[in-house]
């Protein structure tokens, strides 16, 4: 636990031991279900997976490699669903057996969009893990099959996610104070 959360942390959500400690159990359940599988691909998608995706993959012991995507929204959220990629992959993933890896599912639309686009390129499976999922009844019902955290519908911060860039490199998920977006 954080004694000294940042000062624009109202409290810690998931502290850092406990995210620690859940990307090692994501990580053995990868291990174990992947054993038999030869060309695992990563994809973390941008800016918010990747300290995620650093220490989860750092956890593995399955072989792998790791490539990343990023994805852009048209206006400031993706609720509005309309979704584009502004960095692709490098390599087709034909035959390869390929893992999304998400900061948070919000409104479930990032996550639907690259799950098709991802889908039509013929990968021999393609499997999604997130840290996080909102609570949210509303929101798309996309599967995910490797799942940290469910969380409240608040503004969190840290461990990847950010408020206007910032607070991404804390340590663990902290709740925004609500005068800090207002
Ligand atoms: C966040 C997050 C997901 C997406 C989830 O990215 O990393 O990719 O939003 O939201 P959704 O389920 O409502 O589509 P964001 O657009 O904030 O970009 P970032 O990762 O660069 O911060």
């Amino acid at each position: 636990m954080s004694a000294n959360p940042h000062p624009d942390i109202e409290r810690v959500l998931i502290d850092a031991d406990s995210i620690q400690q859940r990307v090692a159990e994501l990580a053995a359940e990868i291990d174990r279900d992947y054993a038999d599988k030869p060309r695992l691909l990563l994809v973390g998608v941008l800016k918010g997976a990747f300290i995620f995706l650093s220490d989860l993959c750092r956890a593995l012991t399955v072989p792998h490699a790791v490539d990343f995507m990023a994805v852009s929204s048209y206006g400031m959220t993706a609720t509005s669903g309309a979704v584009r990629i502004v960095l692709d992959l490098r390599m087709p993933i034909e035959g390869m057996h390929v893992l999304l890896v998400e900061d948070i599912v919000d409104s479930g639309h990032t996550l639907h969009y690259l799950q098709q686009v991802l889908a039509s390129r013929g990968p021999a499976s393609l499997r999604t893990c997130a840290l996080s999922r909102k609570q949210r009844p509303e929101a798309m019902s996309v599967p995910v099959d490797y799942l940290g955290f469910t969380i409240p519908d608040v503004w969190v911060v840290g461990y990847g996610l950010d408020y206007a860039d910032t607070h991404r490199t804390l340590p663990y998920i902290g709740v925004l104070k609500p005068e800090v977006y207002r």
